[in-house]
């Protein structure tokens, strides 16, 4: 079927058939926000452009593929040898060489292209009238991520990003806990993100890892941070930061998240750690056991007696892990985007939501720019460690802290 003929059989409501969602948490979460609008005809298909074919926007037409809903495929992709192997693994794409091309043929976007080119592939979409899903981040500013969400809005089409963690069945375990209370009151989230590159020539390791931690933490907790903290350097390439701490304060609940994020590490590390006062829960994304709940902890390390008069009761429990569908998040997510486009449903991880998680990565760089550090010289008197630092690195000092050692 061509481009035309798809036209018009979608027009007349009776090409591929509509699989209903499969996942009833999201549809049921997604549809306490209903956008406004005409629903398309139920019985239609969508017809898809996945703009970028690299290392992931290659998922996204594997999954596309299998997708319910989705009627037809079309790629972008300027790297012709990339195109053509995209489309010899899946023969019923179409290639198409520029987005303003495909969009004459398409009801859908999915932009998985290098961050910086985000913004204006989206907003081309998004002003002729396509349906958008961006890959994190969804921008490299708020103010570019704020124009977006208007444009979404005025052409009252979806725009969704593409925090996939949302989407992964481990978490939403782990969040369904939380929310339960099993794991007491949380002391902190503690999220590390490591491996040995992938370097990026467009994005710091911030911008390309932090979206993940800061929306797991955010969805774990249902809360954005009201403060960040953070530190990170260039260390193998000049003026790109590989290596970042970051800590994330939130309010409402009174929880601190950290994440530490490497390209510049020999194991490869994809873990998020729960501590509370009466269980701890490790996901890690790369077991075989994703989550891991530990009835462990202090039994009276809640305001009881002080550490001197009587040493803590440690507890040492079951370790459990709990069945965790397998489905693929991928799958799950741009599931999620045809449904959202199909029953004009807000999606769960929707541009709005998206520019907090902007706003907090320019807080965090912000923060990283200060690099306030505190010379410990200055806080000890009689100068023994002063002398020996001030003799070896006083540039070095003044230039991190400002302050000229004593
Ligand atoms: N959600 C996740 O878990 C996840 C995982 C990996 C990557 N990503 C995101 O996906 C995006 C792509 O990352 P990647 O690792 O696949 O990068 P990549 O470099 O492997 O692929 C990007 C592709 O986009 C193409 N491209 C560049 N400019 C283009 C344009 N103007 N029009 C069409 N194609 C263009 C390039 O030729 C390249 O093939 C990034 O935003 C990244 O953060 C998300």
């Amino acid at each position: 079927m061509n481009d035309e003929e798809q036209g018009e059989a979608r027009a007349s409501g009776c090409t591929m058939g509509w699989t209903p969602p499969q996942n009833e948490t999201m549809r049921a979460k997604a549809s306490a926000g209903r956008r406004g609008g005409m629903l398309l005809p139920t019985g239609s298909g969508l017809r898809i452009a996945v703009v970028g074919c690299g290392y992931w926007g290659s998922k996204h037409v594997r999954v596309l593929s299998g997708t319910p809903g989705v009627a037809a495929l079309t790629i972008v992709e300027p790297n012709a040898a990339l195109a053509r192997a995209t489309q010899a693994a899946f023969p019923a794409v179409r290639v198409r060489s520029t987005l303003q091309e495909a969009l004459r043929s398409i009801d859908a976007v999915v932009i998985a292209t290098p961050p910086e080119t985000h913004a204006q592939l989206a907003m081309q979409a998004l002003a002729a009238g396509r349906h958008v899903l961006v890959e994190k981040p969804l921008a490299t500013s708020t103010e570019e991520a704020q124009m977006l969400v208007e444009q979404a809005r005025r052409s009252d089409v979806v725009l969704m990003v593409g925090h996939t963690f949302r989407y992964n069945p481990a978490v939403r375990e782990l969040r369904r806990r939380l929310r339960a209370g099993e794991f007491g009151r949380i002391y902190y989230i503690h999220s590390a993100r490591l491996n040995l590159g992938l370097y990026r020539p467009d994005v710091n390791v911030i911008w390309d890892l932090a979206p993940h931690d800061i929306s797991i933490i955010n969805f774990l907790l249902d809360a954005a941070p009201v403060a960040v903290d953070a530190w990170g350097d260039s260390l193998a390439f000049g003026g790109v930061e590989d290596i970042a701490y970051i800590r994330l304060e939130y309010e409402k609940p009174q929880v601190t998240g950290y994440a530490h994020l490497s390209w510049l590490d020999p194991c490869k590390t994809r873990s998020v750690t729960v501590v509370g006062s009466a269980k701890m829960a490790v996901y890690d994304d790369l077991a075989e056991e994703r989550l891991r709940i530990f009835d462990r902890g202090i039994d009276d390390g809640e305001g009881l007696a002080p550490l001197h008069e009587r040493p803590p009761r440690y507890r040492y429990g079951d370790i459990t892990s709990p069945h965790i569908r397998p489905d693929e998040p991928l799958a799950l997510q741009d599931r999620h985007f045809v449904e959202c486009i199909r029953d004009k449903l807000v999606p769960e991880t929707s541009g709005e939501d998206a520019i907090g998680i902007i706003a907090t990565l320019e807080a965090i760089s912000r923060s990283i720019k200060r690099r306030r550090l505190l010379p410990v010289t200055a806080a000890l008197p009689g100068g023994g460690l002063a002398a020996v630092m001030s003799e070896a690195r006083p540039a070095a000092i003044q230039a991190l802290t400002g302050v000229a050692p004593s």
